[in-house]
């Protein structure tokens, strides 16, 4: 038992029991001041104002802020090498579809992986994960998508399987066989072998994605492969609307998807076709701040009643960071949320959109301790605010001080 005590702001509270919250509730979390909060367990037992109970462990949190740690729903942080040779090219001038049309950009990571064991590569991959875990990240999906050939999928799956076994953060699975077209494949060859991946993959892998945009994967491929993916028991997460109003949200929407991610480029269709029902929008600010793309609209999506959550896409080619924290900046100096939308975008909508919001994404009583101590003095208006201060003090993790 340990008992955080003099909690300035204790935010992000829900009840129980609430897995997402969607339109004005997104404004709803609760707040409390001068609180205290008590984990036993590994697990939220209780939280309140005034004179905690006693029992344990005293931590005094000086006035700081408590709020949930970030759960981050979208990321492709098994990657080999660098793209830094990509970055002149762009600062040069060239866009992300140039690059890619050189056989850079995607091709060029699944070379780079190709190469790299998967000792080096779980290696390199967990020097990012304990960056983010430290940045305040609790919750984290994972993609493959960078091998694009059947053994190194396999490859990028394990790699995530072993990350999910190294560390006190929640990890999730997703198998992105189509990414791109893989090297020696025509484009309908690499379509039929990704159906034919998908059997050894979901014995891997949670979720499965394509990338459904102008260039990559057509509305076609991604029916066929994400049928395919539901029969053997992977939920769609997809990649729509990035390059492209491409159709992505409707098919994604057509198959259950959990959740359709990227959204740059959308119109009041896929507002429509994505209200009443189960799918999570996923928003990206930050590739749309690395690659200069619109942001996406949500207002329009937070206004039109639906749910929204906010995701890192930490990749070596569109996103080389998972910084969440920024991620929330983004939603509101960008994106026009307030800090508060801003919050449960990053915390319980990111949990749903990994189907872990009963688990973690919010302070409430029984859910997995997974926390932010900020230093004294801080809001949630001054996180968004205050954009580059450093702002933690300490990260739990299932009630345990997490430590890179
Ligand atoms: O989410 N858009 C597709 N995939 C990644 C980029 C991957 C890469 O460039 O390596 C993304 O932005
Ligand atoms: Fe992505």
């Amino acid at each position: 038992m340990k008992t955080i005590v003099n909690i300035g702001e204790l935010v992000g509270i829900v009840p129980s029991g609430v897995l997402r919250l969607s339109g004005a509730e997104m404004a709803s979390m609760g707040v409390l001041h001068n609180a205290w909060l008590q984990i036993d367990g590994g697990r939220i037992v209780d939280f309140g104002i005034g004179t905690p109970p006693p029992g344990g462990e005293v931590i005094d949190a000086r006035g700081g802020m408590v709020l949930p740690a970030f759960c981050d729903s979208h990321t492709h942080l098994v990657y080999a090498g660098s793209r830094e040779g990509e970055f002149l090219d762009k600062l040069a001038g060239l866009s992300y579809e140039e690059i890619a049309a050189r056989g850079g950009g995607i091709l060029n990571s699944a070379d780079l992986l190709h190469e790299t064991s998967a000792d080096e590569l779980f290696e390199q991959s967990m020097v990012r994960v304990r960056e983010v875990l430290a940045m305040g990240t609790a919750a984290l999906e994972i993609k493959s998508g960078y091998g694009l050939r059947p053994e190194d999928e396999l490859k990028m799956l394990r790699v995530i399987a072993r990350i999910r076994a190294a560390v006190p953060a929640l990890v999730r699975a997703t198998f992105l066989g189509a990414h791109a077209v893989g090297r020696g494949y025509s484009h309908s060859e690499y379509v039929d072998e990704v159906l034919k991946m998908i059997p050894a993959a979901s014995e891997l892998a949670d979720f499965i994605d394509v990338f459904c945009d102008e260039g990559f994967f057509t509305v076609e491929d991604t029916d066929r492969i994400l049928a395919e993916g539901l029969k053997y028991g992977l939920r769609p997460k997809i990649h729509a609307n990035e390059l492209a109003v491409s159709g992505g949200v409707q098919v994604g929407v057509k198959h259950k998807a959990l959740s359709v991610d990227h959204l740059e480029r959308t119109t009041d269709a896929e507002v429509a076709a994505l209200k009443g029902t189960d799918t999570m929008p996923v928003m990206l600010p930050g590739s749309s701040f690395f690659l200069g793309l619109p942001y996406g609209r949500a207002r329009d999506f937070v206004g039109a009643g639906l749910p929204l959550a906010l995701a890192s896409d930490y990749n070596p080619g569109s996103s080389p960071s998972g910084d969440m924290r920024f991620v929330m900046a983004l939603g509101c100096i960008k994106m026009k949320l307030s800090p508060a939308e801003a919050l449960a975008a990053v915390t319980l909508n990111g949990a749903y959109a990994m189907g872990l919001s009963a688990e973690t994404g919010s302070i409430s009583r029984g859910k997995r301790a997974d926390l932010i101590l900020s230093a004294p003095g801080w809001s949630l208006t001054r996180l968004a605010y205050n954009y580059t201060t450093p702002f933690i003090r300490q990260v739990f993790l299932a009630g345990v001080t997490y430590i890179a």
